[in-house]
C-alpha cells in the first residue's frame, strides 16, 4: 500500500476558477491588464493599438501568423499585437492558436481581454468565443506543486462582444472543454506515487460524481471474481492494488451507445522486462493518459448536452518488477477466456485493455473506442503531434478522424493488416503479447482485436502525443493529456456507424 503521506492534491489546476465574461469594449479597457489586437500582414493596424504599420515594422513586427508584440501604455491595458498573417483560410484552430500565443506573450498579466473578430476569421461568434476561451485557458494552465502553487496564473478572461448571448454560449462551451482538458493534464502530470490506481479511482469518484456520472469502482477481489486475468497479471509485481473504474453517462433516449476504454498504467517500469533508465522511462508516469482522457472527457458530456450514452472503463495499475511479478512465459487467462503467453512484461498495455474490451462487448454497444499509450512504434511513426488509429469499422475510424481534425488533436489511420496476426501465435496458448520487431503498432492493435467479438471498434494509440518536449500554442510541455478534446468531440458528433468492416 501507499505508505507516503498524501503530500499534495493530484489535480491542483482544477481548483482554481478563472472568471470568463462577455463584456463591452469600454469595460474590458477599464478592467483588463492586457488586450489582444489582431493585425494582418502588411495592413495598417486598428487605431486602438496606438501605433501604425511603420511603428510596428520598426519593432520587427510584420503581422506574420502567430507573431506577438507587447506595446506598453501609460494608460489602460497593454496592447498585444497578434499577427494573423494573410486574411483568408482561417478557422477555429487558428483562432485557438492565436489566442494561446497572446496569453503566452503576457505571462505575468492576470486579466486578459480579447475582442471577438469572427468575421475576419470566417467563424461564427460562438465558435470564435469558444476557441479564444480554450486557447487562453489552456495556454495558461500549469501543473505546479511547489511553494507558490496556490497562486492562480490567470484571474479573468474578458471576451469583448456586442452579441452577448451567442458569445456567452461559446464561452461556456470553451470553459467546459478547457476544464476537462485541464483535468486530463493534471492527472497525466501527477507523479505515479501520489496518483496510485487507488487514488485515481478516488479522483474518478469525486469528479465523475460532480459531473453527473455513475461511478463504480472494482477492487482486486472483484476483478478476481470477474476473471480479469490481464489487469491482475500486470498488477502482480506491484505493492499498489489495481482498480477498474466504470463510468456511465446515461442521457434520456440516447441516440447511440459508446464504450470508451482507457489504459491506466499509473507507472510503467516495464516489469521484469525492465525499461532502461532513460528519458522515455522517466516519462512513464504518463502511461495512464488514455484513462485520464476517458475520465476527463466524460466529465464534460452532461454540460455539453451529449445525446449518446457513454460507458467508460479505466484500467488502473502499476507495472512493476518484484518477486511476485509476472514471469516471461507465464500464461494469463483473460476475461473472455482467451489465454495469453506473456513473452515481454513491458507489453502490458494490451493485457490490461483486453479485459475491458471483453467486458464492453458484453453489453449492447454501437461502437467501442480504446485509447492507450500503447507502443513506442507509434511515437516513431507519427512523432508527438499525431495519434495513430486502427479499427475494424471504417465508420468509427472516420468519425474519430473528423473529430480530431475539428479540435486539433489529429489522428491518422494505420492499416490493420491481418496477415501480421500470425506474429502473435503462441505454441502453448491462444496468443502471445509480443509481435515481431517491426509494425509494432499494428500487431498491438491486432492483439486488441481478439477481444472485441466483432463489434464496431477503433483503437487510438497516443504513445507519441502523450508528452511534448516544448509548449506550442495551447499545448503544454510534459504530459499533455492528449485525447480529452478528441473523445468529447467524438461523443458529441457520434452517429451509429454505417461503415463496413475495415
Ligand atoms: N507504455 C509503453 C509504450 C510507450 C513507449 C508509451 C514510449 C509512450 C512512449 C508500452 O507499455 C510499451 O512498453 N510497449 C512496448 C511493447 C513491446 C515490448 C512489444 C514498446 O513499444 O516497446
Ligand atoms: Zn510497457
Ligand atoms: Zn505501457
Amino acid at each position: 500500500m501507499n505508505t507516503i503521506p498524501r503530500d499534495f492534491d493530484p489535480i491542483p489546476s482544477t481548483r482554481y476558477q478563472v472568471r470568463v465574461a462577455v463584456v463591452p469594449l469600454k469595460q474590458a479597457a477599464d478592467e483588463a491588464d492586457a488586450l489582444a489586437v489582431p493585425v494582418a500582414a502588411g495592413v495598417e493596424p486598428p487605431e486602438e493599438l496606438g501605433t501604425d504599420l511603420a511603428g510596428l515594422e520598426s519593432a520587427g513586427f510584420t503581422g506574420k501568423r502567430g507573431q506577438t508584440l507587447v506595446l506598453p501604455r501609460a494608460d489602460g491595458p497593454v496592447r498585444v499585437a497578434v499577427g494573423i498573417g494573410d486574411r483568408g483560410e482561417a478557422d477555429a484552430t487558428l483562432v485557438r492558436d492565436l489566442a494561446a500565443e497572446f496569453a503566452r506573450a503576457v505571462p505575468w498579466h492576470k486579466k486578459l481581454a480579447v475582442e471577438v473578430a469572427s468575421e475576419d476569421f470566417g467563424v461564427s461568434v460562438a465558435d470564435f468565443a469558444q476557441a479564444v476561451t480554450e486557447g487562453v485557458l489552456l495556454a495558461r494552465w500549469r501543473y505546479f506543486v511547489g511553494r507558490d502553487a496556490e497562486q492562480p496564473t490567470l484571474e479573468s478572461l474578458l471576451i469583448v462582444a456586442s452579441d452577448d448571448d451567442t458569445a456567452a454560449a461559446g464561452v461556456e462551451r470553451g470553459r467546459i472543454v478547457a476544464a476537462a482538458c485541464s483535468l486530463g493534464r493534471d492527472l497525466a502530470n501527477c507523479p505515479a506515487t501520489t496518483l496510485s490506481a487507488v487514488r485515481m479511482a478516488e479522483v474518478a469518484a469525486e469528479v465523475g460524481g460532480a459531473a453527473g456520472l455513475e461511478v463504480e469502482i472494482f477492487d482486486k477481489e472483484q476483478l478476481i471474481a470477474m476473471g480479469c486475468g490481464g489487469i491482475l497479471g500486470v498488477n502482480r509485481g506491484s505493492v499498489e492494488p489495481p482498480r477498474m473504474v466504470r463510468l456511465r453517462y446515461q442521457p434520456a433516449d440516447p441516440t447511440g451507445r459508446i464504450a470508451l476504454i482507457g489504459k491506466g498504467v499509473m507507472y510503467d517500469s516495464g516489469g521484469i522486462s525492465l525499461k532502461p533508465s532513460d528519458e522515455s522511462h522517466a516519462q512513464m508516469k504518463n502511461d495512464m493518459t488514455g484513462a485520464a482522457a476517458v475520465l476527463a472527457s466524460m466529465t464534460a458530456l452532461r454540460d455539453l448536452g451529449c445525446t449518446a450514452a457513454v460507458t467508460g472503463y479505466l484500467m488502473c495499475t502499476d507495472n512493476m518488477p518484484s518477486g511476485s511479478a509476472m514471469k516471461l512465459g507465464d500464461v494469463l487467462t483473460m476475461r473472455n477466456g482467451t489465454t495469453v503467453e506473456v513473452l515481454n512484461t513491458d507489453a502490458e498495455g494490451r493485457l490490461v485493455m483486453a479485459d475491458a474490451l471483453a467486458l464492453a462487448t458484453e453489453e449492447p454497444v454501437d461502437a467501442i473506442v480504446d485509447i492507450a499509450t500503447l507502443t513506442g512504434a507509434c511515437l516513431r511513426t507519427f512523432g508527438v503531434e499525431i495519434a495513430g488509429v486502427m479499427g475494424n469499422n471504417s465508420g468509427v475510424v472516420e468519425q474519430l478522424r473528423r473529430a480530431g481534425d475539428s479540435v486539433d488533436e489529429p489522428v491518422w489511420e494505420l492499416p490493420l493488416h491481418r496477415s501480421y496476426r500470425s506474429q502473435l501465435d503462441s505454441t502453448i496458448a491462444d496468443l502471445t503479447n509480443m509481435g515481431g520487431v517491426n509494425a509494432g503498432s499494428i500487431t498491438a492493435a491486432l492483439f486488441l482485436e481478439e477481444f472485441i467479438d466483432g463489434k464496431p471498434w477503433a483503437h487510438v494509440d497516443i504513445a507519441g502525443t502523450a508528452q511534448l518536449p516544448a509548449p506550442r500554442t495551447w499545448r503544454n510541455k510534459g504530459a499533455t493529456g492528449f485525447g480529452t478534446k478528441l473523445l468529447i468531440e467524438f461523443a458529441l458528433r457520434f452517429a451509429r456507424p454505417t461503415g463496413g468492416a475495415a
